[in-house]
């Protein structure tokens, strides 16, 4: 037998230990080889005043192992408390989250008998960063970071999946005809790298319509790389729509680490009745071998699942007309270890060479440092908190100042242009963004001269609430220009 590979596990809350515990039985009769390290997550580690809801200690088994298979959580209530998963991909770097979503007809009930795709989720970046903000009485804002190193290993790893997988077509949803940066440069990336696999069919979709597309038509999806908020819904769409939520699992991959948790969360309504699906968990934990490298015993594990919906044991929340035994976690956790050996009849057997760690180093190794651009600094958006004032007095009162290495381009208000040339219909809220550039003849534009801005602006009551420096990059504004 292979040395054992060391594994941290979390039990969780809510059906956690009830599902973990069928899981753990089913790899260990499976013959999975693994030195099991346990720690506590969850509410009673938020309770003990762990605002992340993990101790200090248990990152010690995470940083050894860096393998992680994780029941839900169930998150507390309240102000005060960090989401733990959030926390645990930041930490370990998982950068990409995988959700493989698939039909079983007829035995458990869709739409969309044909569906299989993979949703690839980036996992770090996005609005998910926590950098939020209250600036003036009205408004308040959140940081949308993307950056191009984020955007190449997440998209190479979609690609690198597609091939290890024999997957035919990748597919890219973004918001990039209004978040032209952002999500613009998640789509250039997304452009660069298709055009180093040819064999693979690439294709774009606007979100909107993309989410649409999914719903009504997944059969027509294969692989689906996205921003971090884009994923996390379409991703819950995606299984639910593959039959439930509850047999869906994911990986979270790092450079080193994994993490493996089932898509559903702590169902506390059900928690304590012995009647929770284990799927979900129990994909995970496929996902899990395949990583480390145990593919026979994977293999053998979703072989012998599929045996048993296939026998029609079901757990209470697959029950359909292909029902014949409804059994509860144990018992379904039983009827698998029964199964162990066995292969579907119908349902397709266990036969991709699903490699996760050699998807992920082959994604890593190819990505490129960013270029070094010539940067410039041509302006800077100062944004200012002003109740009484409209538009044109704001406009006035900075004109006023003479500040004549300056140019005062545009006012907007939520990003609408309100001067020059506003509209009186334009609502209005306390949070003003003035746009200046360097006035023509006056050379370039230094830090300096953007202190000596500020400290005037707020000499006459317009209080600077942040400010943001206009570059260019090799001569292409770095900045989005249409108001
Ligand atoms: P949930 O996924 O726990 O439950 C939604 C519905 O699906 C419930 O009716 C539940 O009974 C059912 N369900 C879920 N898993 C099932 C399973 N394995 N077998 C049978 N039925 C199942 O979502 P909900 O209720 O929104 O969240 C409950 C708690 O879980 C919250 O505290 C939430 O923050 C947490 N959560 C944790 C996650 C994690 O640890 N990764 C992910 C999502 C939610
Ligand atoms: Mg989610």
């Amino acid at each position: 037998m292979a040395v054992p590979t060391p594994l941290t596990v979390a039990h969780g809350d809510g059906i956690g230990p009830e599902i973990m515990a069928a899981v753990l039985r089913i790899l260990r009769e499976a013959g999975a080889s693994l030195e099991i390290q346990t720690i506590e997550i969850g509410e009673r580690v938020y309770r003990r005043g762990f605002p992340s809801g993990i101790e200090p200690s248990a990152w010690d088994s995470l940083r050894r192992t860096q393998v992680f298979l994780k029941a839900p959580i169930t998150t507390p209530q309240g102000g005060g408390f960090k989401s733990l998963n959030v926390t645990i991909r930041k930490s370990l770097g998982l950068f990409a989250n995988i959700r493989p979503c698939i039909a079983y007809p007829p035995y458990v009930r869709t739409l969309h008998p044909k569906m299989d795709l993979v949703i690839v989720r980036e996992n770090e970046e996005d609005l998910y960063a926590g950098i939020e903000y209250r600036q003036t009485d009205d408004v308040v804002h959140c940081l949308k970071i993307i950056s191009r190193p984020g955007c190449e290993r997440v998209i190479r790893y979609a690609f690198a999946l597609a091939v290890q997988q024999g997957r035919k077509k990748v597919t890219c949803f973004t918001k990039d005809n209004i978040m032209k940066l952002t999500d613009g440069l998640f789509h250039q990336v997304f452009r660069e790298i298709a055009a180093e696999y040819p064999d693979i069919h690439a294709d774009h979709l606007i979100v909107d319509i993309g989410a649409a597309r999914l719903a009504d038509t997944p059969e027509r999806f294969d692989v689906c790389v996205m921003p971090n908020l884009y994923g996390d819904i379409l991703s819950d769409v995606a299984a639910q729509i593959s039959g439930s939520v509850g047999i869906c699992g994911s990986a979270n991959l790092g450079e080193q680490g994994a993490m493996f948790e089932a898509v559903h969360g702590s169902a506390p309504d059900i928690a304590g009745k012995g009647i929770a699906n284990p799927s979900g968990l129990l994909f995970s934990a496929v996902m899990m071998l395949e990583h480390i490298g145990q593919s026979e015993t994977a293999a053998r594990i979703h072989d012998a699942w599929a045996s048993t919906i296939e026998a029609g044991i079901h757990t209470g929340d697959l029950k359909s007309a292909a029902t014949k035994q409804v059994v509860g976690t144990e018992g379904f956790a039983g009827a698998v270890c029964a199964r162990l050996g066995q292969k579907p009849k119908t349902l397709r057997a266990w036969s991709r060479t699903g490699d996760l760690r050699a998807a992920t180093q082959a994604a890593l190794a190819r990505v490129r440092r960013t270029a070094t651009a010539h940067k410039e600094l041509v302006g800077v958006d100062v944004f200012v908190h002003v109740r009484d004032l409209n538009a044109e007095a704001l406009a006035q009162r900075i004109l006023a100042l003479g500040a004549t290495s300056w140019e005062l381009q545009a006012i907007t208000n939520r990003g609408v242009k309100v001067w020059p040339e506003g509209l009186a219909e334009t609502f209005c809220t306390d949070h003003w963004r003035c746009r200046f550039m360097a006035a023509p003849g006056t050379g370039v534009v230094t830090t300096e001269g953007v202190i000596h801005l500020l400290g005037r602006l707020s000499a006459v009551g317009l209080p600077f609430i942040k400010i943001e420096m206009l570059f260019t990059f090799d001569g292409q504004p770095g900045y989005a220009q249409g108001h």
